[in-house]
């Protein structure tokens, strides 16, 4: 079949400056490994005239995966390709602590579980209308009346197919079940508005459920998703995977980052059937551009997501240990960690490691 490929989108503002380094080191880790480049944003602007050329898609769709930066805003229609184009419909994102990491916690060494996110479905579908609309629609609880016509505003939707519902919970359980072969507790907590929005958040509750069932060694536990929020600040230690719908899942990843020591720290991969691509939680950092200080961590965890994906799991494991090494050690530490290193000297002091 030959050796899997690789596209690689940098993105938007300081995102190149994590994304070149990465595949300097995947390169030299894995060498088999095929790397192909793809214009994004202001570059692929000034090359072919827009934002997402064909060219770029093209090299998205003949390769295994794809290697994303971050979208500011001109690479965005590459992120919804991506998700939406190539229906890369989970998003795992895993939230560890590893010493050094620079946590605002007072026992940050207890969190380490994995957030699995739907990452199609809920509100981000943008079908939204104006007031006079949603006055045609039923309540799903019978006690809300829609304002009266005269009222000018708007509404938005929530969509949640059983399909999708479905194949997240899946996923959720799969993990949770190769977790525990490692050691971990077999635990799939859901998160949800089931209160509020039973058609919906109700509807999935049910789902997650019922898959979870069909697992006999997996334990389930479930909170409404305000709760979770306090758990994965007060209890991390009782979390292991936590299946969130797509709005909860963006806002409680990052705020699970903070628990770990913030953005600079947290990587993502989003699987499909036949594809999967690999970026970080946090976005492009603009306040950070051209200023060689971003933290190429998330990034370099990605990556080792991805080399994971295609099976090279020493490689991956090396990758992870050498980051854990350069935290563990202190003497190398990025400018968000309470450092005074450099993009460059920090991937220089992962790389000696390697
Ligand atoms: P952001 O994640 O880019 O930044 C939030 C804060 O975290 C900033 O203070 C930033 O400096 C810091 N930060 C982020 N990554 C860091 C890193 N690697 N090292 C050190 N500090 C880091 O979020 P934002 O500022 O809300 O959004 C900026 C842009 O990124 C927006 O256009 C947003 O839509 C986009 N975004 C894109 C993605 C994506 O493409 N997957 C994800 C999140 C946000
Ligand atoms: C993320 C980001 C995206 C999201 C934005 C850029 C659309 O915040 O990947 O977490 O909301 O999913
Ligand atoms: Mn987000």
């Amino acid at each position: 079949q030959g050796n899997p490929t690789i596209c690689v989108i940098a993105g938007d503002d300081s995102a190149p400056e994590v994304v070149l380094p990465t595949v300097e080191i995947l390169r030299h880790l894995a060498p088999g490994l095929d790397f192909r480049p793809a214009l994004s944003g202001r570059e692929a602007q000034e090359r072919y005239g827009e934002t997402f050329p064909a060219e770029t898609r093209a090299a998205i769709d003949s390769a295994d995966c794809t290697l994303f930066g971050a979208s500011g805003g001109p690479s965005r229609p590459i992120l919804w390709y991506l998700r939406w184009g190539k229906e890369t419909y989970v998003n795992i994102r895993p939230v560890r602590w590893f010493p050094g990491y620079n946590s605002p916690m007072r026992n940050p060494e207890r969190i380490d579980y994995v957030i699995v996110r739907d990452n199609l479905e809920g509100m981000y579908p943008p079908r939204e209308g104006n007031l006079a609309e949603l006055a045609a629609l039923p309540s799903s609880t019978g006690w809300w009346q829609a304002p009266p016509v005269e009222k000018v505003g708007a509404y938005s939707v929530r969509l949640c197919t059983d399909e999708q519902m479905r194949r997240v919970a899946v996923a959720a359980c799969e993990l949770a079940v190769q977790r525990q072969a490692q050691g971990y507790p077999g635990r799939v907590t859901l998160g949800a508005k089931y209160s509020i929005q039973p058609r919906t958040d109700g509807r999935f509750r049910e789902i997650v459920r019922a898959a979870v069932s069909e697992y006999a060694g997996l334990t389930y536990q479930e909170f409404l998703i305000d709760d979770l929020a306090r758990r994965l600040v007060a209890v991390p230690e009782t979390l292991d995977v936590v299946v969130l719908n797509n709005e909860h899942g963006d806002i409680l990843a990052d705020a699970a980052s903070g628990t770990i020591g913030g953005l600079g720290l947290s990587p993502s991969a989003c699987y499909g059937e036949g594809y999967a691509y690999f970026e970080p939680v946090h976005g492009s950092a603009p306040d950070l551009a051209g200023k060689n200080v971003v933290n190429p961590t998330a990034m370099l965890l990605s990556g080792a997501l991805m080399l994971d994906y295609f099976g090279y799991a020493e490689q991956a494991q090396a990758l992870r240990d050498a980051v854990a090494r350069v935290y563990r050690e202190g003497a190398v530490l990025p400018v968000d960690q309470g450092g005074q290193a450099s993009t460059t000297t920090f991937v220089e002091a992962v790389s000696t490691h390697l």
